[in-house]
């Protein structure tokens, strides 16, 4: 705790210098024990520097996804990463986080992991998850709303994950219809959402909404039957950017958008969406799970985030996510 403290006070210098005796005097804690803070901390690779008179500033932090580097880089948030569990390598976060909601895991819980074993897709695909390079969240929800008030969750959280990208990186990504991010046309993130709801009731359990984001892929670090429709944030910006600082940003978004969905307030999520979906005004291919397919004209999205169609007959219907999956003609846009 005194290390999660003491990071974050030297990060609200933003390279600053803190005495130790502020720092002390903040924790309640003797001079010895913060220098023990620091040490614990260079330890897990922050790069401080001590100077006599003048105390400590923080040079360099490490790109780790830990309970300790992400509480130093949150702001205060309502519900979503209350409490966080992180992993350096766990099977699927998503796995994971619905195991917890059965034994009792709070509203809000995040699950983050650098490496997934067994990274989850939709339509039961893996996701690729290799360690150090992207964020791999799940976040445990328990809204007290019917089924029916979350289809929009997903969409949503791909506007979330925008909102994030572009926060910390400066760039916005586009939205390929029903919520992949996407970057010069090629998916940047995969987001799956799975819901328990009790069968007699109808009364929703719990929703876990995960979110894989690829970050710090290099070229070479997609396997060739990805390499044409995957990419990363590095790749894309030709620079490095940081997982925590992404992680924390991508919290926060959860967040707001946990209690707009609670406040029933879709209208701003909508606007965007619109405004960023890339298939719009497009001709698209419908994959059905029956393995039928359909070549489309995109046109609208509708008020509950449904693809509205025109058919080669021109006839105008609306196409929901679990019926479908778009793919461009040309690509994966
Ligand atoms: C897709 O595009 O098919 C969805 C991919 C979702 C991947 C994320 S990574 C974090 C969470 N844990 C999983 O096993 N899957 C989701």
């Amino acid at each position: 705790m005194s290390r999660e403290t003491v990071l974050a006070l030297l990060r609200l210098e933003e390279g600053g210098f803190v005495s130790g005796e502020h720092l002390s005097r903040r924790l309640g804690l003797s001079r010895a024990a913060v220098w023990k803070a620091v040490d614990a901390l260079r330890r897990d690779g922050y790069d401080i520097e001590a100077r006599t008179g003048l105390g400590y500033r923080l040079m360099a932090a490490p790109d780790v996804l830990t309970e300790e580097e992400l509480r130093s880089l949150l702001g205060k948030t309502e519900t979503v990463g209350r409490k966080l569990c992180c992993f350096s390598q766990v099977s699927s976060t998503n796995t994971y986080a619905k195991g917890i909601a059965l034994t009792g895991a709070p509203d809000g819980t995040v699950v983050i992991a650098n490496s997934q074993t067994a990274g989850r897709g939709r339509r039961d695909r893996s996701f690729l998850s290799p360690p150090d390079r992207g964020i791999y969240l799940s976040v445990l929800l328990r809204p007290d709303l019917p089924p029916e008030r979350l289809t929009p969750v997903t969409a949503m959280a791909g506007v979330a994950v925008c909102n994030a990208v572009e926060r910390v990186c400066g760039v916005r990504p586009g939205l390929k219809w029903p919520n992949d991010p996407v970057l010069e046309n090629k998916k940047l993130c995969g987001i799956l959402t799975e819901m328990s709801v009790e069968a007699e009731s109808g009364h929703v359990q719990y929703l876990v909404l995960g979110i894989g984001l690829n970050v710090l892929q290099g070229p070479g670090d997609f396997p060739p039957e990805l390499e044409e429709i995957a990419t990363s944030l590095s790749i894309s910006l030709r620079r490095n950017v940081s997982r925590p600082a992404l992680a924390a940003a991508e919290i926060e978004a959860l967040d707001r958008l946990y209690a707009d969905l609670r406040a029933g307030d879709l209208s701003r999520y909508l606007e965007i969406y619109r405004r960023d979906c890339v298939n719009l005004g497009k001709t698209v291919q419908l994959s059905g799970a029956d393995g039928s397919q359909e070549i489309v004209t995109a046109e609208g999205i509708d008020d509950t985030f449904g693809l509205v169609v025109r058919d080669q007959a021109g006839h105008v219907r609306t196409v929901r996510s679990g019926e479908v999956s778009v793919r461009g003609m040309y690509g994966y846009v």
